[in-house]
């Protein structure tokens, strides 16, 4: 596990978010970035059951079935979306869900909000999770904010006390593609870890690599 030295700050999140009924859609150029959806159940299914995509993700695995994959996306629907702010990322285009994006938890309890993304094989390099970033980022930086007291990983700030509000993301050393995403968009690395890794195939060791972009306006 991480060595986490954690310490206190005082920052601002978006808690709660707006719920979904409330968001709209963001445009980018070549990208509708949606409210998760459950009518885009089966685009979501064929993202998730890739293995070269979900080789990266928490689960580490493809999705065993439809069910699972409803299960992923219920954490961003209702009652959940008080607590999360997922996206799915569609070509403006054809309305082809290629991707899914966004924050899981909100939660001052649980450190800065994670940025978590997946993107179909078929469309990586195109610069598509460069474009949904910057879209989606910018949206989320104008949310309503409320004065949060939280405790965060101790690398990721200055020191105790008042702090810039930060967006963090945690991806495998080995991740070129998703690094250089974050570092085209700002994010700075901060810590660098090994856990066990069970998944099949792979060493027994995974590096892990913590990112976190500030909030400086
Ligand atoms: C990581 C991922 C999101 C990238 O999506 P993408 O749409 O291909 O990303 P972009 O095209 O916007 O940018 C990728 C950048 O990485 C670079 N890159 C990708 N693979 C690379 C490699 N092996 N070596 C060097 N650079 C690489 C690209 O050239 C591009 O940089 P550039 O714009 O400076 O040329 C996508 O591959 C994916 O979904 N992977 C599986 C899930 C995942 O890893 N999620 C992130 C978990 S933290």
């Amino acid at each position: 596990m991480s060595e986490e030295q954690k310490v206190k700050v005082k920052t601002r999140l978006p808690v709660p978010p707006p719920l979904i009924a409330e968001r709209k859609p963001i445009h980018t150029e070549r990208l509708i970035i949606r409210p998760m959806n459950e009518a885009y159940l089966d685009g979501i299914h064929v993202l998730r059951t890739q293995p070269e995509v979900m080789i990266y993700t928490v689960a580490g695995r493809i999705d065993a079935d439809k069910e699972v994959t409803r299960e992923f996306m219920s954490r961003f629907l209702p009652p959940y979306d008080s607590q999360s702010y997922g996206t799915m990322i569609c070509l403006a285009s054809t309305d082809e869900v290629i991707g899914t994006g966004g924050v899981r938890v909100i939660d001052p309890n649980s450190g800065w909000p994670e940025i978590g993304y997946t993107f179909k094989t078929e469309h990586w390099g195109k610069g598509y999770a460069t474009e949904w970033m910057k879209g989606w980022l910018s949206n989320w930086w104008t949310l309503p904010r409320s004065e949060v007291e939280m405790e965060v990983d101790a690398g990721s700030v200055d020191g105790p006390g008042e702090s810039p509000e930060k967006i963090w993301a945690v991806v495998e050393g080995g991740n070129i593609g998703s690094k250089r995403v974050l570092e085209k968009l700002g994010f700075r690395k901060f810590k660098q870890w090994t856990e066990p890794d069970n998944r099949e195939g792979f060493p027994d060791k995974l590096t892990l690599v913590g990112y976190v972009l500030s909030h400086e306006s």
